[in-house]
């Protein structure tokens, strides 16, 4: 039953109708428009702290991944809760700083970070630079000692393992372009501790995202133990990361053997917090070390849905389509990823109503541009309403404005009470910052 399905969302029907936390997300269409993307409180903040009690005989700090949902009214809510931050840019470090976040709980990943990126976090006094290369630390080190200040850093191993999951989201085997390779790194540390303006501090390891088994977490922590022991007493290491990639639910019908996104169906025994912590806790309790966690998706994909509207149905040659009034710039991940959303009505079908077979596609120029093919779905008409549901996480933060579709609004609940945390973008917004050169004008005219 429906009902029961969704709720695992704290999305759920009350009298016929989807509501977030008692919020009833038709009205929430009628007053802020379609697209929106809806987010639960609740959801954040128990997924949050499951994570953080399941962990609780072990120092640790739960870094949230920013890139999964960087709204700064998501960030101040985590920030509340003692979360430090995961992030990838000067973009999303200014962010989490609005935010009101501690730059002291934040560590900076990635390949490319430039001069000017790193000189801000280490002016804003970051607890690590999570460290992808050999050349990235000699940069840290002299922009460190030309600032008179020392960079924190923690290097990244590949463990070369196989997260099993989309190819686009694996970065732990040793042909990704992610961290230093398993058997460089003590090499890599001895170098680090004679540089200067270099601060050791961890290590730190990442396999990928949507992670839906625990073998791959449990296979690369116990790989990296012996490492992070002889870390520990050669630099006096204070923690160890263990990166991101917590797999969620996307498709709750996986038990009936429906299709649902990359393999995941496969699993019957999926990843849980539980399962999760009983795999990693007897390795981490041995090595003695404050752990740091990075999740993203697992902190915030099941708490947001993205609704819409149908605009009008089509009979094409072979296929019944539903064109809704999200496209693939609101949400990339079914186009980019083949990936699985389960979607609901806001509206309950009448009972007895016949499901019948959709696409539902969106109205950009793209034959990508589609969130769910062949779907079995109660009948759909012009201005129903419909979700798309677990979109929190990696939703709003990889839209675009391709097609000069303004982005959709972001609504916060908590509590039945609704906060707008992302007005709409207006049309104005579509061109802000852009300008026509003089001589076009000129030679218009000419
Ligand atoms: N730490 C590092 C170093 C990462 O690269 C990532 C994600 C995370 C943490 C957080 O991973 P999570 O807990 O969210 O799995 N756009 C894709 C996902 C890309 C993930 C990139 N790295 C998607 O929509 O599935």
């Amino acid at each position: 039953n429906r009902a029961t399905k969704v709720a695992m969302h704290s999305f759920e029907y009350q009298h016929g109708r989807l509501h977030c936390e008692g919020a009833d997300l038709v009205r929430i269409a009628d007053q802020i428009g379609t697209p929106a993307y809806v987010y639960s409180t609740g959801t954040i903040v128990d997924h949050y702290r499951r994570l953080s009690e399941a962990f609780i005989d072990i120092p640790h700090l739960i870094c949230y991944a920013v890139k999964a949902n960087s709204n700064i009214g998501i960030l101040a809510l985590l920030g509340a809760e003692g979360s430090g931050f995961d992030i990838v840019s000067a973009g999303e470090l200014h962010r989490v700083l609005k935010a009101g976040g501690r730059a002291d709980r934040c560590t900076f990943a990635g390949v490319g970070k430039t001069d000017e990126e790193i000189a801000y976090a280490i002016e804003a006094g970051i607890l690590a630079f999570n460290v992808e290369s050999e050349s990235e630390l000699l940069q840290l080190s002299e922009i460190a000692t030309r600032l008179g200040k020392s960079a924190p850093i923690s290097l990244r191993v590949n463990p070369d393992v196989d997260a099993d999951t989309h190819k686009y989201i694996s970065t732990g085997k040793s042909e990704n372009k992610f961290g230093i390779a398993y058997d460089r790194i003590l090499a890599v540390y001895e170098q680090a501790s004679k540089l200067p303006g270099i601060t050791i501090r961890g290590v730190q390891m990442h396999i990928g995202s949507q992670i839906t088994r625990t073998g791959p977490f449990a296979e690369a922590v116990e790989k990296m133990a012996p490492l992070v022991e002889q870390l520990k007493a050669r630099y006096q290491i204070e923690y160890f990361s263990v990166g991101g990639g917590i797999g969620i639910v996307y498709d709750p019908a996986l038990e009936s053997g429906s299709p649902g996104w990359w393999q995941q169906e496969k699993e019957a025994n999926r990843l849980t917090i539980a399962s999760y912590a009983e795999a990693l806790l007897p390795t981490l309790r041995r090595l003695g070390l404050k752990v740091i966690f990075e999740p993203g998706r697992y902190m915030v994909g099941n708490s947001g849905v993205l609704i819409t509207r149908v605009l009008r149905l089509k009979q094409g040659g072979s296929k019944q389509f539903a064109i809704v009034d999200a496209g693939m710039n609101d949400l990339i991940r079914p186009a980019l990823y083949e990936s699985y959303h389960e979607i609901v009505p806001l509206e309950q079908a009448k009972a007895g109503a016949l499901p019948q077979k959709y696409d539902i596609v969106g109205p950009v120029c793209e034959s990508g541009d589609f969130f769910a093919q062949d779907r079995e779905l109660p009948p759909l008409k012009p201005g129903d309403l419909i979700a798309l549901m677990s979109a929190g996480a990696y939703g709003f933060t990889m839209a675009s404005n391709y097609n000069s579709r303004p982005t959709p609004a972001e609504v916060l609940v908590h509590d039945g009470e609704t906060t707008v945390i992302r007005a709409r973008q207006t049309l104005d917004d579509l061109t802000r910052g852009e300008t026509i050169p003089d001589w076009v004008m000129t030679s218009n005219r000419s």
